[in-house]
């Protein structure tokens, strides 16, 4: 029998792809930009394996079009871009990238938090514009971090990270979470409803995963409990949140401030209104893009790709119920 067959639809790091090469055999997608839907289509008809990312939609229709595919490996650690359903009806392991991005993405997440309540893009803008002319006592003033209360929604490994990185601050952190309320206590946060959290917390930071139930879970509805100083900071997924009563809200000043590494659609239109807020940061999906991370990161759906080709377990499998 020959080699497998694999598209990957990016070119990732030379050694990843050295590694994969001595299992499979490749078919890389060199762009820039990702294939389109009908182009993986088209790709993978023949093929045993699909090394995926974030930007590709892959769906029953396109498992259909592939009758020999027996593994998906999605370079992330999302993967709400798989219909995981129609894989395990069709026993196709799944895997994801866990972990690694962890605390990077934690960083992240509290990086996009101090810039916002501390104004520096808007203070680098300043400077820019020519308008730093004194020292003045109440320019650029922004809100305190240290001390304040961060409410936390979604306790998943990178919510936990977040929390961890709170108790620095001498934050009160409150949890609103389905999932690892027992580690919730042992972080030193405490236990809140999804309102209280919304009412008390002087920042908000998401992170649960998109499903049915999180799609656009904080609304007009939620965001008007919000205090009008608080700062909602999402580095999950983009349309956990509702743009249009986000921009509301800022636009309004019915919360002070907003830090969105997510955006729904993505990329975000250059003409979209939440890039006219002087009070709403945005940056492009990089919540994990540090350099070590995102090797880990292609190694990891490399490991993925080669034991599902090899017929073994998968290391970081998203649809263990295949193998049962
Ligand atoms: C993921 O992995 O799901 C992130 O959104 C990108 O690193």
């Amino acid at each position: 029998m020959g080699k497998a067959k694999v598209f990957v639809t990016r070119r990732l790091p030379e050694a990843t792809l050295n590694r994969l090469a001595a299992h499979c055999e490749l078919e890389i997608w060199d762009d820039f930009m990702p294939p389109d839907y009908a182009t993986i289509t088209e790709k993978i008809r023949d093929l045993d394996g699909l090394l995926s990312l974030l930007t590709d939609r892959v769906d029953a229709e396109l498992m259909d079009a592939a009758p020999n595919l027996r593994v998906i490996s999605n370079l992330a650690v999302g993967y709400d871009n798989i219909d995981v359903d129609a894989a395990t009806e069709r026993r196709i392991p799944v895997g994801h990238t866990p972990d690694v991005l962890t605390e990077t993405t934690a960083d992240f997440a509290f990086a996009l938090l101090m810039a916002v309540a501390r104004r520096i893009p808007e203070a680098e803008r300043y400077i820019l514009a020519g308008k730093w002319r004194t020292w003045h006592p109440t320019v650029l003033s922004g809100q305190d971090i240290f001390g304040a209360t961060l409410g936390i929604i979604g306790f998943g490994r990178i919510g936990q990270a977040v929390a961890r990185r709170a108790t620095g601050f001498n934050m009160t952190i409150l949890v609103n979470t389905e999932e690892n309320r027992d580690k919730i206590a042992e972080i030193g946060a405490v236990e809140a409803s999804l309102e209280q959290v919304l009412r008390e917390s002087d920042f908000v930071s998401l992170h649960v995963p998109l499903t049915e139930v999180t799609q656009h879970m904080i609304s007009e509805a939620e965001l008007a409990l919000m205090k009008s100083t608080a700062i909602l900071i999402n580095t999950a997924r983009g349309s956990i949140v509702d743009g249009a009563a986000l921009y509301k809200a800022l636009d309004r000043g019915d919360i002070l401030a907003a830090g969105l590494d997510v955006t729904d659609p993505e990329p975000i239109p250059r003409e979209h209104p939440l890039l006219t807020l002087e009070n709403c940061l945005v940056v492009p999906h990089i919540a994990s893009a540090s350099v070590a991370t995102r090797t880990k990161m292609a190694d990891m759906a490399a490991d993925n790709l080669i034991a599902g080709l090899s017929g073994v377990p998968l290391p970081n499998c998203v649809n263990p119920e295949v193998y049962t």
